[in-house]
């Protein structure tokens, strides 16, 4: 399933489930969320719609760690894949939970917008049990569908991000949303000027550290067939890899090419012009590291996500100074941040807002 069939798919199975038809609209065959959620397996369309959306939610490395037990029709349980953790970089599965409560924000926000009122309940607290969370589904009236197309049209933006100043409006939007516990440096204050050094740092850093080079090399995918094999990880499209270089690349590298010093050189050089373009950092920053604590700075990134294109911003995480030491531990004293950093996003202006491109997997391969 390639990533316009599966979009087609989340659309499609939006509009059967009644999400943008008039009120009068539907007729006995469409289903609608009050019948559906009475006979799930027999009307999938407005389940698969809800879970569609969801897997379009950003994750790291896309490697989509997450996985749903629909337990019964109204009572779904959300929960990481820990095949799908990043060991090397990320040992303590911080981000695992992140990505899942990223999942949980896309699939709230889908449901909200399909006529379907959720409750959301952690009841597990281990960073790498499968029961989770538990979401309470029940029928309610549907709220806003332009929040399916914000979903459908979010992606990461790594380049092309202006030094722009980013406009007191904006940073009052992204700071609302991201929540009480985020800060916003702009760009050429201290802060902004410490985070550029360190990212650059941190970055090259874990590049030249094999073992996580050997991670990053077993979520790239070079080709077509590979992409169409996994329909995870980072593919040449969605890490702006075009044109001559993009082609050479996907006729001539693979895993291996991953390792050499060619391809970290030039990884690097990208880090650092992408680090020295932008008009401010976001930090969203979390009270502790408790899975529940974890799982809201999760969601409050995916909500920053789904509201950056109507303002024509990109705000790409750059995670290496929260991944690697001496910088992992100086984050918060040189920063004066008023929690645990969780996402550090590269925040600026972009000219064009390309269509997203990363694959996502077919709902089989993590829904029972
Ligand atoms: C917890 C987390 C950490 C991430 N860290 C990085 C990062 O360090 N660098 C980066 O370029 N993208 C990072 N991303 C973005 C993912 O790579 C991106 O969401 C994924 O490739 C899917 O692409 P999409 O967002 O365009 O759908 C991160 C995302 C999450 C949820």
């Amino acid at each position: 399933m390639t990533r316009r069939e599966f979009t087609k798919l989340a659309s499609s199975a939006a509009i059967a489930a009644g999400a943008s038809l008039p009120a009068c609209g539907p007729t006995s065959t469409v289903l609608r969320p009050d019948t559906l959620l009475d006979h799930p397996l027999d009307g999938a369309p407005l389940r698969d719609a809800l879970l569609a959306h969801a897997a379009l939610a950003p994750s790291s490395h896309n490697t989509q760690p997450w996985r749903v037990h629909v337990e019964s029709p109204t009572r779904w349980i959300v929960g990481p894949d820990p095949l799908r953790q990043l060991t090397a970089v990320d040992p303590e599965a911080r981000e695992l939970v992140l990505s899942v409560g990223a999942f949980l924000e896309s699939l709230v926000t889908a449901a909200n917008a399909l006529g379907i009122a959720t409750d959301v309940e952690v009841v597990g607290t281990a960073r790498t049990g499968s029961g989770m969370v538990a979401v309470n589904l029940t029928p309610s009236r549907p709220g806003n569908s332009a929040d399916l197309e914000r979903i459908r049209t979010r992606r990461t933006i790594r380049d092309g991000l202006r030094p722009d100043p980013i406009r007191s409006a904006d940073v009052a939007a992204l700071l609302a949303t991201s929540g009480v516990h985020s800060v916003f440096f702009p760009s050429g204050s201290r802060e902004a000027r410490w985070l550029v050094d360190s990212e650059l740092a941190a970055f090259t850093q874990q590049t030249w550290r094999d073992d996580a080079q050997k991670e990053l090399s077993r979520w790239f995918r070079f080709s077509e067939a590979d992409v169409e094999k996994h329909r995870d990880g980072l593919t040449l499209a969605s890490m702006q890899v075009g044109g001559l270089a993009g082609w050479f690349a996907a006729h001539f590298m693979d895993a291996g090419s991953v390792m050499g010093k060619s391809f970290r050189e030039k990884g690097i050089a990208s880090a650092s012009r992408q680090v020295a373009s932008c008009g401010g950092w976001l930090v969203v920053t979390a009270p502790d590291e408790s899975v529940p604590a974890l799982l809201d700075a999760g969601r409050r990134f995916a909500r920053v996500a789904i509201g950056l294109r109507e303002r024509k911003l990109a705000a790409p995480p750059m995670s290496q100074t929260m991944e690697e030491e001496p910088w992992k531990r100086q984050l918060v004293k040189e920063l004066g941040l008023p929690g645990i950093p969780t996402f550090v996003l590269r925040v600026g202006y972009v000219d064009d807002y390309p269509d997203p491109v990363s694959p996502r997997r077919a709902l089989p391969s993590f829904v029972t």
